[in-house]
């Protein structure tokens, strides 16, 4: 299949665009993939450097408080029997001492609470833990509890003699040691640090922690949690979307978090996208600007060259039939003379009919005008009068259905004067009008418009016809160029380029299927007018 011409210039135009914009978008596409992955995983690192130092810290510290607490259960106060005024005086004391404790609480065996500093129940809040310390003989930390002094951590320390473990000795501390811990690392701006005990209830919190304390983790960090840490996307209690680092701190089995809402985190690509998608912008139009510019230039040259053929081919033709004009007037010169002769001689009607034949020899004549053979005579003509008058001069030349209006640059007190050779210039716009008539079979309107622009003037000759088609509008100028058979000889318009190139002009023709126009185009002589001056 064979594209039209256009279809095909078009699609070269459109593979242009497209072969300097692909490598471009891929190579934007790979950069910005490969560097938003890198500040991505940036960030991911990051999250899991601050979480892991974190983890590190409440380790230390929790292991700190048990640590106390084993040195608290230690003192011989706690030697069984106890004697429950003595351990009252001695838990007055280390309350004074430790601010971060609450309270102060011991279990016998059977965990039964035997003494407290504050008013609690017989029974632990979290058994589980005492238990485990009862068992175990190992100080423990038990779950986040709220008890009659606000939420606090219970650390059940084992108090051991001869081996065996006699009591439970059970401070309760205040979350406010965790909290500094969290100051402590300088989360950024906007990055939200949570402590979760091993039930996965919020001990800390940078951010609302009076809201949120003892309550239960969003279930994308409880999943992370009982995975046993790492990077995972979820929602803050408040709602926001974010990505976390959940790590766990090794001796408890608790966990902190450091979660970054996802707004942050996509910052950077938003930023990237926003960058790519301007940059893309701006290249697809300077690209297709370019481009554009470029089809424009290529279509300006084939249109140079053709006009440029188009010169040399009527240059060549001007020239061969120039000479040929000349050879055969020079015949008709000889046939005359002779004639000439012979009818000194002779008389005889056939005499009067080579006379009569070599002396219309107008086709020798039209062939001089197309080749500029012709001695030209260049006067001054004033356009508007000359037409007017010539229009006239010649009323059976135009059929009664076709109407001749004149639209004409009023410039009295000065003419519209011309240089032109005037026998050449009637025969002109004769050969445009009758090309309009024959193109008006059945009737219509020639407009003979002049107009005047700086030092040029122009003659356009328009008509109500058929129109010149497209496939041949180059090459209505050439000599014996007809489509009117044997009613045309083709050398019409070749005479009236011959003369416009005399008189230093150009022409131009407009053509569609409702008319064609004609202009020439003259250089304009600075001439005073008087009308009807000699
Ligand atoms: N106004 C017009 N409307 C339609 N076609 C035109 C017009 N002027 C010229 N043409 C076309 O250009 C061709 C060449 O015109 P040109 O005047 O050179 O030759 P011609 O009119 O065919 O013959 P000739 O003028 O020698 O009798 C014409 O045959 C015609 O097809
Ligand atoms: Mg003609």
């Amino acid at each position: 299949m064979v594209l039209p011409l256009w279809k095909w210039v078009n699609s070269i135009y459109a593979l242009l665009i497209i072969a300097a914009l692909l490598p471009m978008a891929i190579f934007a596409g790979v950069t910005l993939y490969v560097s938003l992955h890198k500040e991505q995983q940036v960030f991911k690192n990051e999250l899991s450097a601050k979480a892991r130092i974190f983890a590190s810290l409440v380790n230390t510290e929790l292991k700190e408080q048990i640590k106390i607490a084993a040195v608290f259960a230690a003192v011989p106060v706690f030697d069984p029997p106890v004697n429950i005024e003595d351990v009252a005086a001695r838990a007055d004391r280390v309350l004074k001492h430790q601010p971060l404790y609450l309270s102060v609480s011991l279990f016998d065996e059977r965990m039964t609470r035997i003494y407290s500093s504050s008013p609690h129940p017989e029974n632990p809040i979290t058994p589980e833990s005492v238990q485990e310390a009862l068992l175990s003989g190992k100080a423990v930390i038990g779950a986040i509890t709220r008890g009659p002094d606000g939420w606090g951590i219970p650390i059940r320390a084992p108090v051991i003699r001869n081996s065996k473990v006699v009591y439970v000795l059970s401070p309760v501390i205040g979350t406010e040691a965790l909290n500094d811990v969290l100051m402590d690392i300088k989360i950024p701006a906007g990055w939200i640090g949570t402590v979760i005990d091993r039930d996965g209830s919020i001990v800390a919190r940078n951010r609302a922690i009076h809201e949120w304390i003892g309550q239960s983790v969003s279930p994308a960090a409880l999943e992370a949690f009982n995975r046993g840490g790492g990077i995972f996307y979820g929602q803050t209690k408040e709602g926001f979307d974010t990505i976390g680092a959940l790590e766990i701190a090794p001796d408890f089995g608790w966990a902190v978090i450091i979660g970054l809402p996802l707004s942050i985190y996509n910052q950077p690509l938003d930023e990237t996208r926003n960058f790519v998608v301007a940059s893309a912008i701006i290249t697809v139009i300077l690209t297709t600007t370019f481009i554009i510019l470029l089809a424009k230039e290529i279509k300006s040259r084939h249109a140079q060259a053709a006009a440029l053929e188009q010169k040399f081919r009527l240059e060549f033709l001007g020239e061969l039939t120039g000479r040929a004009a000349h050879d055969f007037n020079n015949l008709l010169t000889v046939i005359m003379g002779n004639v000439g002769k012979l009818e000194k001689a002779t008389t005889s009607p056939r005499l009067d009919a080579i006379r009569g034949a070599a002396e219309r020899g107008e086709l020798a004549n039209d062939l001089l005008s197309f080749s500029r053979g012709s001695a030209a005579e260049l006067i001054d003509v004033e356009l508007n009068e000359h037409l007017q008058r010539l229009v006239s001069s010649f009323p059976e030349r135009f059929p009664t259905n076709i109407t001749i209006s004149f639209d004409l640059e009023k410039v009295n007190p000065l003419g519209l004067f011309l240089k032109v050779d005037p026998v050449q210039f009637d025969l002109a716009v004769l050969n445009i009008m009758i090309n309009s008539c024959d193109a008006m079979s059945s009737g219509g309107r020639i407009d003979v418009i002049t107009r005047k622009k700086q030092e040029w003037i122009t003659l356009t000759i328009r008509d109500t016809g058929t129109g010149i088609p497209k496939e041949i509008l180059p090459r209505i100028f050439d000599p014996f160029f007809t489509t009117k058979g044997a009613n045309g000889t083709g050398f019409g318009l070749s005479q009236v380029y011959g003369f416009v190139k005399q008189a230093d002009g150009t022409i131009s023709v407009e053509s569609n299927e409702t008319g064609t126009a004609m202009t020439m185009r003259f250089p304009a002589v600075e001439k005073s007018y008087r009308k009807n001056a000699a």
